[in-house]
């Protein structure tokens, strides 16, 4: 096995991950967030847009309390290989609905350079939607060239690699229910 847990810690592939975000506070988190957008979409009809894989907990969890009328799609790019930043993103899966015409709730897991994010906005803003807001479960507090603005926040989280909570590290972590940070690593990300 290659993940093993305690309260405070996990070992994944030989790497020790501490816990920076119990998971009751997650939950909890998630469900203000929740709130929030519900009231902002009252009647507005939004189409979650899940930027897999990261954000599929989230996705799930969040939608559980949304509740106006809303529709759901998937997406899936890739930035990441490990923990070192690529140059490139993919768009690995296109969307199956319709953008035109609709407010876009893109639910990410976590911004970090910003990067994907500004593309995905980019590429869904030619398609001539109503709106474009993000919603991201972990914003990395960094300086970002970016400018794209993040409506809806759950954490801001240090300059660290984390995992968890459906975000990987070299395919293994997703499963855990907190989020945890990577320690004893010269590349914290
Ligand atoms: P960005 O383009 O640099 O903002 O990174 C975006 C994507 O990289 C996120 O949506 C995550 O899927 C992944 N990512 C960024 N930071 C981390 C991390 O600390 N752990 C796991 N995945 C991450
Ligand atoms: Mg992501």
């Amino acid at each position: 096995m290659n993940i093993h847990t305690t309260e405070d810690s996990v070992r994944i592939l030989g790497k020790t991950f501490s816990l920076l975000i119990a998971p009751g506070r997650i939950q909890s988190r998630i469900e203000e967030m929740a709130m929030e957008i519900s009231n902002d979409f009252l009647k507005k009809n939004p189409l979650f847009i899940c930027v897999m894989n990261g954000a599929f907990l989230f996705t799930a969890d969040l939608l559980r309390h949304i509740h106006p009328r809303s529709g759901l799609d998937f997406i899936r790019v890739s930035s990441y290989n490990g923990t070192e930043r690529e140059k490139t993103i993919r768009t690995i899966w296109g969307l199956t609905e319709k953008i035109s015409g609709r407010n876009i709730i893109i639910l990410e897991d976590i911004i970090d350079s910003g990067n994907t994010i500004s593309y995905l906005c980019e590429e869904l803003e030619k398609e001539k939607p109503l709106s474009v807001c993000v919603a991201s479960l972990l914003l990395k507090d960094i300086p970002r060239e970016s400018a794209v603005k993040i409506a809806y926040t759950g954490f801001k989280i240090p300059d660290v690699f984390v995992a968890g909570y459906g975000m990987d590290y070299h395919g293994e972590g997703r499963n855990l229910q907190g989020i945890y940070k990577l320690i004893n690593s010269n590349n914290p990300c």
